[in-house]
C-alpha cells in the first residue's frame, strides 16, 4: 500500500477563476513518487495555470492542493529547493557560458542538500546527462534550439529535485530533437526517482513519456490512467475493410472480430483484401475531447 509519503502531487477540487471567467473546475488528481504524469489537453484548457498554481507562482481560487506535503501558496524557500521548473522557454542569459550559468544556479542549492539528497548535481555531471558536454563552453546563445531545450531541462534539474514541472517541454523542437529529449526525460526518471508533471498537447508525446495521461479539456479532467486505461475507458470504432466481387466495402464497428467472423462465414473465400484498423488512442482522445466540448457547450 502505499504511504502517505509516496503521494507527491494531491489536487482536491481545484479551482481558479481569472476576473468573471472559470478556467479550472473541480481539477483533481494525484501523483506517486517516480510516476511520470502527462497533463494532456487542447490549447486553453488550463494546463499552464495548473502548473503556474502547483509550482506556487499562481494563487488558486478554492480547492485543495499539496506538493510534496506543502500547500504551494504557503511554500518557502526550503520547500521551493525541491522543485524543478521548467517553464515554456526563457530567453535570458544569452552571453552566459553553459557550465558557467549551471555552475551558478547550482550554487543557491548547496545550502538544500540534505544527508540523503545531495545538492546541487555537479556540473560536469549534469552537462554530460543532458548531452551537452560539447557545448559546456558555448554562449547560450549561440545554442541550436534542441540544446537549448536540453539546458532548460538542465536548468529544471541542477538543484536534483524531488518533482519536476515540464510546460510543453518539446513546443517547436523538430522531430529528432524531440525523441532525444524523450530519452532525455525517460532517463531522469528511471535514474533519479523523479516524479515528473509535464504538459503537453501531443497525444503521441503523452503515451511515449508517461505512465498515466490525465486529459483536461475547458478546464476539466475527463479522464485519468494509462494508455490501455483510456483506451478501454470508451469502446472505439474500429475500422473494416474488404474487397468482395471486385468490390470495396468499410464499416465502423466496436466488435471488429466478430464482425469478421461472420463475413467469413457468408462469404468465405470470395472475400480478398481485408483490413481491420482499431481504434488508436489517438480515436478515443478526439472522442473525449469532443464530448467534453460538447457537454461544456450545453451547460
Ligand atoms: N492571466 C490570465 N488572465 C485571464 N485569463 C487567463 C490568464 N491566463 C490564462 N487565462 C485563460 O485561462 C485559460 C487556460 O489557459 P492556460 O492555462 O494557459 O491553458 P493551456 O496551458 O492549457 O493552453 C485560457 O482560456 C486562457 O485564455
Ligand atoms: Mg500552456
Amino acid at each position: 500500500m502505499a504511504t502517505h509519503e509516496d503521494v507527491v502531487l494531491d489536487v482536491d477540487g481545484l479551482r481558479m477563476r481569472y476576473g468573471t471567467k472559470d478556467v479550472l473546475h473541480d481539477v483533481t488528481f494525484q501523483a506517486r513518487r517516480g510516476d511520470v504524469v502527462a497533463l494532456l489537453g487542447p490549447n486553453g484548457a488550463g494546463k499552464t495555470t495548473t502548473l503556474e498554481i502547483l509550482e506556487g507562482f499562481r494563487n488558486r481560487s478554492a480547492g485543495r492542493v499539496a506538493v510534496l506535503g506543502t500547500d504551494p501558496a504557503h511554500g518557502g524557500e526550503r520547500w521551493r529547493a525541491r522543485l524543478g521548473v521548467v517553464l515554456q522557454s526563457w530567453r535570458d542569459h544569452g552571453k552566459w557560458r553553459v557550465r558557467e550559468l549551471l555552475a551558478y544556479l547550482g550554487g543557491y542549492y548547496a545550502r538544500y542538500s540534505t544527508p540523503g539528497i545531495r545538492r546541487p548535481v555537479d556540473p560536469d555531471e549534469l552537462i554530460t546527462a543532458v548531452g551537452l558536454a560539447d557545448q559546456a563552453q558555448q554562449q547560450i546563445r549561440r545554442l541550436s534550439g534542441g540544446q537549448r531545450r536540453r539546458l532548460d531541462v538542465a536548468v529544471g534539474i541542477v538543484g536534483r529535485p524531488e518533482l519536476l514541472f515540464l510546460d510543453e517541454p518539446t513546443a517547436g523542437l523538430d522531430p529528432q530533437a524531440r525523441r532525444e529529449f524523450h530519452d532525455l526525460v525517460a532517463r531522469l526518471a528511471a535514474d533519479n526517482q523523479t516524479t515528473i508533471l509535464l504538459t503537453t498537447h501531443d497525444l503521441d508525446e503523452a503515451q511515449r513519456l508517461a505512465d498515466r495521461i490525465v486529459i483536461i479539456s475547458r478546464g476539466r479532467i475527463i479522464a485519468d490512467g494509462t494508455a490501455e486505461q483510456l483506451a478501454q475507458q470508451i469502446a472505439g470504432q474500429d475500422e473494416v475493410r474488404w474487397t468482395l466481387g471486385g468490390q470495396r466495402f468499410a464499416r465502423s464497428t466496436e466488435q471488429s472480430t466478430r464482425f469478421v467472423f461472420d463475413l467469413f462465414r457468408e462469404h468465405g473465400d470470395s472475400i480478398t483484401d481485408l483490413e481491420v484498423r482499431r481504434s488508436s488512442l489517438e480515436d478515443t482522445y478526439l472522442t473525449l475531447v469532443h464530448q467534453a466540448e460538447l457537454t461544456g457547450a450545453a451547460s
